[in-house]
């Protein structure tokens, strides 16, 4: 049985190597440049809300903090760009609102990272507070600081689900605009991590519950839906992201840059083949993934993100042109559980779970020591990673502190709270300590 399987799982890594993965050079090019030079969303913002943000920062500063970029980029969570970005990060740029010049959002928002102190296009945002960003921005521009809906309950996460059903209910399935929204109910605790791009190459179907074909382009164009772009916008722009979808797909992991103890990681290969494979696949050049949606009462873990998307999001989006690329169209499908996903270069990408509720690899294995309630630094040098457990330093709280600002608040990761259970994923909890190390250091070559 065993050759016969081995031969049946190569198949579909030898058809994404040539198919999927292999982009032309020229189309990878283009789309690195329109990432890192257009805003595909309206500059809704006046330069000066950068100038002035600092102002809503709590407590009350009475001057302009010393190298502001550095201190913006730090409140926020954002990362220096590593592209010419003017003085802003990744994430932010110039863009234009009717005739005039203003600050617009960008991808990079929430897929620039930063790992080591180093800045990566399409390694997800593990530090970004989304919700102080815009009430600030928006503040800082003169408009109200009242968002329609919470974009954040906890930093580093974000509510790309909400902000996909609510930017949707504005118009009919050819993108003109309603008057009235479609009354959708939204939900505003799902808790999305950013998954990194250079996944997307091995993956037949796509987003935390494997949603969407993962060659659709215009699916990953839903982040233009601001009321301002009108169809006409949506149509000049899908040849730009095939390109950005081509440079996605030409993205590798980076390499985990410690020692490894190869001895170990030669036993933890084999664990990880007997026990994990099945679901994540198996890695170097022959490299296979069964790209598995597993349901929900087999991965046990937080269930808001399965569920929390409305039944009519969908039916709409597959009348929509959203699901009607050329030739054949790529409908959306209902979930069924969470994907499991390829596991390259997860060294770098904590916290784990499609939630970030699970800081560190070791714990991902471990059920038993998850920390419940706890903070981190959000920033991403050597001194904040832990080499140890792999994933992200974090400080233990005993109850929720209730005093300091939301902004302060939403550091503070707690898994009680509605969407970021840390529940689940049990797979790891028959194994040994030692079993377990080995693994963490098998997955450390990833
Ligand atoms: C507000 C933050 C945010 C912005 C801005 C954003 N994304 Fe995402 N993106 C996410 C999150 C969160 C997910 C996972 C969603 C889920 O399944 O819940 C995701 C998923 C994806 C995926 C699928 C990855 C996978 O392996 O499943 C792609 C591709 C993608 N985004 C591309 C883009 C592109 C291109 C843009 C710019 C037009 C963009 N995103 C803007 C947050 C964002
Ligand atoms: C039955 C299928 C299955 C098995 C077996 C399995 N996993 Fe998973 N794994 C999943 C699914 C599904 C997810 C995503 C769950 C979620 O995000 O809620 C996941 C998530 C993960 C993540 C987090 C990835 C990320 O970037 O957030 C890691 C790490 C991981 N698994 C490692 C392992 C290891 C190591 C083993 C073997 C001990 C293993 N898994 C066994 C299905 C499985």
């Amino acid at each position: 049985m065993m050759p016969l399987r081995i031969f049946l799982c190569a198949i579909p890594s030898l058809f994404f190597a040539a198919g999927l993965g292999a982009q032309e050079p020229e189309a990878i090019a283009r789309g690195k440049k329109a990432l890192e030079t257009r805003a595909f969303t309206p500059g809704g913002w006046s330069f000066a809300a950068y100038e002035n943000a600092w102002k809503q920062w709590q407590p009350k500063l009475d001057k302009t903090p010393d190298n502001y970029d550095e201190a913006f980029r730090a409140h926020y969570g954002l990362h220096a760009a590593p592209f010419d970005n003017g003085r802003y990060p990744m994430g932010l740029r110039s863009g234009t609102l009717l005739f005039a010049k203003g600050l617009a959002t960008d991808c990079m928002l929430c897929h620039g990272g930063s790992i080591l102190g180093n800045s990566h296009i399409g390694l997800g945002n593990a530090s970004l507070d989304i919700q102080a960003f815009f009430e600030d921005l928006n503040k800082a521009s003169g408009l109200s600081g009242k968002l329609p809906f919470t974009f954040s309950n906890v930093r580093g996460t974000s509510e790309a689900g909400a902000m996909a059903v609510f930017l949707h209910s504005f118009r009919n399935p050819d993108l003109s605009l309603r008057l009235e929204r479609h009354k959708w109910e939204l939900q505003d605790d799902l808790c999305e991590d950013v998954p990194a791009w250079w996944l997307l190459k091995k993956k037949k179907t796509m987003y935390h519950t494997g949603g969407a074909d993962a060659r659709s382009v215009r699916s990953i164009m839903q982040f233009m839906l601001t009321p301002n772009n009108g169809v006409t916008t949506f149509e000049k722009a899908e040849l730009v992201f095939k390109d950005i979808q081509a440079f996605i797909l030409s993205l590798e992991a980076p390499k985990y840059p410690f020692a490894i103890d190869r001895k170990l990681a030669d036993t933890g290969h084999i664990l990880f083949d007997r026990k994990c494979a099945q679901c994540h696949g198996t890695y170097g050049k022959e490299w296979t993934y069964p790209n598995k949606v597993v349901p929900l009462i087999v991965v046990g873990t937080d269930p808001n993100r399965f569920r929390g998307l409305p039944v009519k999001l969908g039916e709409f989006y597959n009348e929509s042109w959203f699901a009607k690329e050329k030739p054949e169209g790529y409908k959306s499908f209902a979930p069924l559980g969470y994907q499991a996903p390829p596991l390259d270069g997860v060294w770098a990408t904590a916290p784990s779970l499609h939630n970030g509720s699970v800081p560190t690899l070791y714990d991902v294995l471990n059920s038993k020591t998850r920390p419940k309630l706890f903070t981190r630094s959000y920033r991403t040098y050597e001194v904040d990673y832990d080499k140890v457990k792999v994933g992200w330093k974090v400080e233990r709280l005993q109850t929720p502190p209730m005093d300091g600002s939301p902004h302060e608040r939403r550091k503070n990761y707690d898994t009680t709270q509605p969407g970021r259970g840390n529940q689940g994923h049990t797979f790891g909890d028959d194994f040994t300590d030692e079993q377990r190390w080995a693994i963490v250091e098998y997955l450390k070559t990833l």
